[in-house]
């Protein structure tokens, strides 16, 4: 498989890019999980095709469009979707706030696993809503859910609602079927709601299947509001572009109520995007997840005898790293003095973290770790 098209380097400094223009041209940015790859030529050109359809006014969502999406779950996740059951929407970020407002009241309790991508605990606090946090542990090497705190969290009289990421942002791990069966079992036995944030589902760079959790069964399927885009994956978050799948009649008339007239339909060119993705994204798709499995080796060699420690990503382009060692009080902006401009694990909720984005070229990626080690390396220890 030829994956070298991933090797050319892009300038983004002129493009508005919100990860390369953040810090000075001296600083490598590895933080908002954006890549720095070109766009599939499939995506490319169905936006060119639409484009110059010349009218660009409101617009219907196509009924291809439906239909590739049930497609696309089924083959990849064996997952019945039905087309009354997706609401189609300009982003998966609004989505997981309206979930919060729209299903739960003033003195619910969400139950979040986390360190988490900051939107999942944003949502509830923003609504004025209790917000449990559970930790995420490390077992067998990969980060998994405290099942004893999980249990508690979901017996309170107040829990309403769990807000899962699966693939997990930051810590990679892909929920295996059991583990996500005894996520139901709970939410089942207290009636609570899941929201289930799986953005990074296309993105499995170990050998295992995404399972969403709304597919386990009829129970779940029923309680459960599955968010998925192919933006990360596909990489054109900036198209906007998500879809939320509610088999549930009343859950998606109280989000479609909520949603209306406040969040906007998805514009037309994230849904000629998705589409083609979908359609005809998947051979890219594989040349992308060999060239960030290679770009995930290049860290784990990099960090190999570093006091930074990496519990590998199963999942997505991001790199969870465990800076304690170096008992600095701000890892994120030790990184940063070094010429690495990486997201603080302080906004995920553990400051003694770092997260590093290797969706970018391997020569980007192998200077960002030579100046990792290298400011490493003047720490006294
Ligand atoms: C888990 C997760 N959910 C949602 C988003 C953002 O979604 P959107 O850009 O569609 O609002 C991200 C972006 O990094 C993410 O990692």
């Amino acid at each position: 498989m030829d994956i070298t098209e991933f090797d050319k380097v892009i300038d983004r400094t002129q493009m508005n890019s919100v990860k390369w223009n953040r810090y000075p041209s001296d600083v490598i940015p590895m933080w908002v999980a954006d890549m720095d790859f070109d766009s599939p030529t499939c995506i490319k050109s169905a936006i060119q095709k639409r484009v110059e359809e010349g009218v660009l006014g409101y617009t219907k969502i196509p009924e291809s469009l439906n239909k590739t999406i049930i497609q696309h779950c089924h083959n990849a996740y064996h997952w019945n979707v039905q087309a009354n059951q997706l609401i189609h929407l300009p982003g998966l970020v609004c989505a997981l706030h309206l979930a919060v407002r729209a299903l739960t009241s003033q003195n619910d309790t969400v139950i979040v696993p986390g360190p988490v991508y900051y939107h999942l605990t944003k949502a509830p606090e923003l609504a004025d809503r209790n917000l449990e946090s559970i930790p995420l542990i490390i077992e067998n090497d990969r980060w998994v859910i405290n099942e004893a705190k999980l249990e508690a969290a979901c017996a309170s009289k107040t829990a309403k609602m769990i807000m899962l990421c699966n693939p997990h942002n930051p810590g990679g791990t892909v929920y295996r079927k059991e583990e996500l069966e005894k996520i139901h079992a709970l939410a089942e036995k207290h009636n609570l709601i899941i929201v289930s944030d799986e953005i990074h589902c296309d993105l499995i760079l170990d050998d295992q299947q995404h399972t969403p959790i709304a597919s386990l069964n009829s129970d779940a399927a029923q309680r459960t509001i599955t968010l998925m885009s192919p933006s990360k994956t596909y990489n054109v978050a900036g198209l906007g572009y998500a879809f939320a799948v509610i088999a549930n009649d009343e859950l998606r008339k109280q989000f479609n109520n909520a949603r209306q007239c406040v969040i906007p339909e998805p514009n037309l060119l994230g849904l000629a995007a998705a589409e083609a993705a979908y359609k005809d994204g998947e051979e890219w798709r594989q040349r992308l997840i060999g060239y960030l499995r290679n770009n995930r080796e290049i860290i784990k060699k990099s960090l190999l005898n570093s006091p930074l420690k990496m519990i590998s990503s199963e999942a997505t382009y991001l790199a969870w790293i465990d800076a304690s060692e170096l008992h600095l009080d701000d890892p994120y902006r030790f990184f940063l003095e070094a010429g690495v401009g990486i997201s603080a694990g302080a906004d995920f909720g553990n400051s003694q973290f770092i997260r590093l984005n290797f969706g970018c070229t391997k020569s980007t990626l192998e200077q960002a770790m030579m100046r990792i080690s290298e400011a490493v390396s003047t720490l006294k220890r």
